[in-house]
């Protein structure tokens, strides 16, 4: 029986990664075997006993090596215990959650063979300064909503220790049918 726990994340500027070696570090303290990987970097699902797969949100869609990810490995996700974080709201404003819950419910609704233990949103971070094309030119156009935005991070550390810390139980293995 494989006995390690799979931590995947998805980056492009380093925040998705940073929540994703909190989750690990704090799944190891619980006596888990945990292996933290890009998950462009994974080939197999062989040696995993769980997943954890996070993510952030570009324009409304998961990353797309979070998309890769779970096309390319739709057989063996099928069959093991999820946990899923996404990141993506860039502040604490209600109505700016709801409409990013709305872009989180659509993406799961592209799985419906994925059946997540635990899916779980958490606040992102923003730097203009580190863009790179296309999406430093994105941001500058009218319509962007994060024309102008100031640098913030809304990554809420206590939330995302706390949900980590609930996984233990949910990441058991399912019962064999
Ligand atoms: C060009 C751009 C588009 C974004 N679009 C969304 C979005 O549609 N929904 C959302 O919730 N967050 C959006 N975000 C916020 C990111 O999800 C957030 O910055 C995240 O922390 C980035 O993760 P990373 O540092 O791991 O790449 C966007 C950020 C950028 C720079």
């Amino acid at each position: 029986m494989p006995e390690s726990i799979l931590v995947g994340y998805a980056s492009r500027y380093g925040s998705t990664r940073e929540v994703a070696e909190a989750v690990a570090a704090i799944l190891s303290e619980k006596g888990l075997d945990v292996d933290l990987q890009p998950l462009r970097k994974v080939e197999s699902l062989e040696s995993y006993r769980a997943v954890v797969l996070g993510a952030p949100l570009f324009i409304g869609l998961w990353h797309k090596d979070a998309r890769n990810f779970l096309a390319r490995n739709r057989e063996a996700l099928a069959k093991l215990p999820v946990a899923i974080f996404t990141l993506g709201p860039l502040n604490k404003e209600e109505k700016d959650w709801a409409e990013v819950k709305g872009q989180l419910d659509k993406e799961l609704a592209k799985y419906p063979w994925l059946k997540p233990v635990a899916s779980e949103l958490f606040g992102g971070k923003y730097d203009p300064g580190k863009l790179r094309f296309p999406y430093k030119l994105l941001v500058t156009m009218p319509a962007s909503p994060l024309r102008h935005m100031p640098a913030s991070d809304a990554r809420d550390w206590e939330k995302i220790r706390s949900w980590a810390a609930g996984l233990a139980r949910p990441l058991r293995p399912n019962k064999p049918k």
